[in-house]
């Protein structure tokens, strides 16, 4: 790649779910040193940065997402010093850390909820929401939260509800306080202070409320909780892009500082929206995660998502996070991986950032799990009519011995049963493997600056089951042909010099007037002009 390379526009960030990563202390949880034992495994995949889910100290209601410290590090990771050696050992490699920001909400067990709670004349009273109710068990709107149940919960001592997006023991936080904002925008002076280059900044659309909590329109006849209202009053709201700039301004004082928020109920014309100058770098758009296996459907995504971009703003793509079920389950069909290199190849051929999750590259599945081991909130609150998040969230599969590899303690969730056949040492060995695949593709998509630079266009006259794209970047082209069926597909092809092809069914390029392409091929094909 040329001497421009900007990581988080050419580069592959990859999320690690610390507490299942790798554990070197046999308590069942991963932890830092577990990602720093892990790093030439990293390096030799080719990513280029690691986002953290949250490692901030929690009392796990949300498994890390509602923060009791922003400013350390959760004794179950480790410790400061782990965190700085992860810092100096990832730079040494050339690997960027992302961290995870919660700042709509902290724990109840914060500190500063603490004193907001403790009394109305407290300092700290206005650093959370708190409001009177419409009179006797009247909460003061009717705002939902995004998991279930009204927004407001009732504080006995105080005589006053405070109001949580999430679960109850998440609070929402006051950003229209002077010293909240303050406080939280020294979170990112501290660990950019500390040499962490990004952040990925949870729920951020939420950070605003309206001043007035009108009642949100109502939408009867909705089933998922989160889309039982317009959330027309709490989120997206306009002093939100002052606010974004402030951060923007406080990264751009930092070498190529970065920050990707999570877009709440994201399309691609909202979450563009929340992108360039004077706002964030990137906005995950989740449409994908949506998406069934079509080719369509996934074209149309891409199609909109660049259009709303423009030419100015950069797209990130991501199959997986530690909120939905794995792709390699929504696509994967039992034991079979052909899918997942054809979706693999699409994600790192893209025109944008491609995200991974740990434990993609392996096409881990999802795992199934009782009721009596479910530990997420939601699936606790859902059961039977959804389970829950702890299904992708499951311990990386290493290699066949005890646990796989991961602990030798208890995990904190079961691993899927296929663990001793489908884990990174055997894939390592299998040439064929998912994993040699992903890993294939990256080495080939550093080598060839068109994958990462060059212009995309939708190839359009192509079967239906076909998704086939071009990226052109000054003299070079490579055409990407994606076959989502499980039947041989004929596309049209111009006859021209191939410089080099790359596919997970053939090694010979030469083709007449039309490619026959396997079923599940992910063909990519370079010429020049
Ligand atoms: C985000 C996180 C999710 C968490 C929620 C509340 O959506 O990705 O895991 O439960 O925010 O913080």
């Amino acid at each position: 790649m040329g001497d421009d390379f900007l990581w988080w526009r050419d580069g592959i960030i990859y999320q690690i779910y610390p507490r299942s990563f790798y554990d070197t202390t046999g308590s069942g949880i991963g932890d830092l040193r577990g990602i720093i034992e892990k790093l030439d495994y990293l390096h030799d995949l080719g990513i280029d940065a690691i986002w953290l889910s949250p490692i901030n100290p929690s009392p796990d209601r949300d498994f890390g997402y509602d923060v009791s410290d922003y400013l350390s590090i959760d004794p179950k990771f480790g410790s400061m010093d782990d965190f700085d050696e992860l810092i100096q050992q990832t730079e040494r490699k050339g690997i960027r850390i992302v961290m995870d920001l919660v700042l709509n909400h902290t724990s109840d067990q914060h500190p500063w909820f603490q004193e907001s709670r403790s009394s109305r004349e407290n300092p700290k009273r206005d650093w959370y929401i708190w409001r009177d109710g419409k009179g006797i068990g009247r909460s003061p709107n009717n705002w939902i939260s995004i998991i279930g149940g009204s927004a407001w919960e009732w504080d006995e001592a105080m005589g006053q509800y405070y109001l949580h997006m999430y679960y109850k023991g998440q609070p929402d936080l006051n950003w229209r306080n002077p010293e909240v904002r303050e406080n939280l925008l020294d979170v990112f002076r501290f660990w950019l202070g500390k040499g962490v280059k990004g952040f990925r900044l949870d729920v951020f659309n939420l950070y605003f409320k309206d001043e007035e909590f009108h009642d949100n329109p109502v939408r009867p006849f909705h089933l998922r909780p989160d889309q039982q209202q317009a959330l027309k009053f709490n989120c997206d709201q306009p002093e939100l892009k002052d606010t974004l700039a402030e951060i923007r301004k406080i990264l751009d004082q930092y070498n190529d500082a970065y920050a990707i928020g999570e877009t709440l109920l994201s399309n691609p014309g909202k979450a563009a929206g929340y992108c360039g100058e004077n706002a964030l770098h990137q906005a995950f758009l989740f449409d994908f995660l949506e998406c069934p296996w079509n080719a369509h459907r996934f074209s149309s995504v891409f199609d909109q998502w660049e259009k709303s971009l423009g030419r100015d703003r950069w797209p990130n793509y991501v199959l997986n996070n530690h909120d939905v079920k794995r792709s390699a389950s929504r696509y994967g069909q039992g034991e079979d991986d052909d899918r997942l290199k054809v979706a693999s190849a699409m994600l790192l051929t893209l025109r944008g950032t491609p995200f991974m999750y740990y434990g993609e590259e392996i096409g881990m599945r999802e795992v199934t799990l009782k009721r009596s081991q479910i530990l997420d909130p939601v699936g606790l609150r859902f059961w039977p009519f959804y389970k829950g998040r702890d299904g992708c969230r499951t311990p990386m599969q290493w290699n066949s011995i005890e646990n796989a590899g991961f602990s030798i303690g208890q995990p904190w969730l079961p691993l899927h049963p296929d663990w001793r056949e489908r884990n990174v040492e055997n894939q390592t060995k299998d040439p064929g493997s998912l994993l040699n695949f992903y890993k294939e593709l990256i080495v080939l998509r550093r080598s060839e600056e068109v994958l990462v630079k060059g212009e995309i266009r939708l190839l359009q006259d192509v079967p239906n089951n076909v998704l086939a794209y071009e990226r052109v970047y000054l003299t070079k082209k490579a055409r990407i042909y994606l076959n989502f069926c499980q039947t041989p597909q004929e596309v049209n092809f111009a006859k021209e010099e191939i410089l080099k092809g790359f596919s997970n069914k053939r090694k010979e390029f030469h083709f007449q007037n039309t490619i026959s392409l396997f079923p599940d091929e992910a063909l990519i094909l370079f010429s020049s002009d």
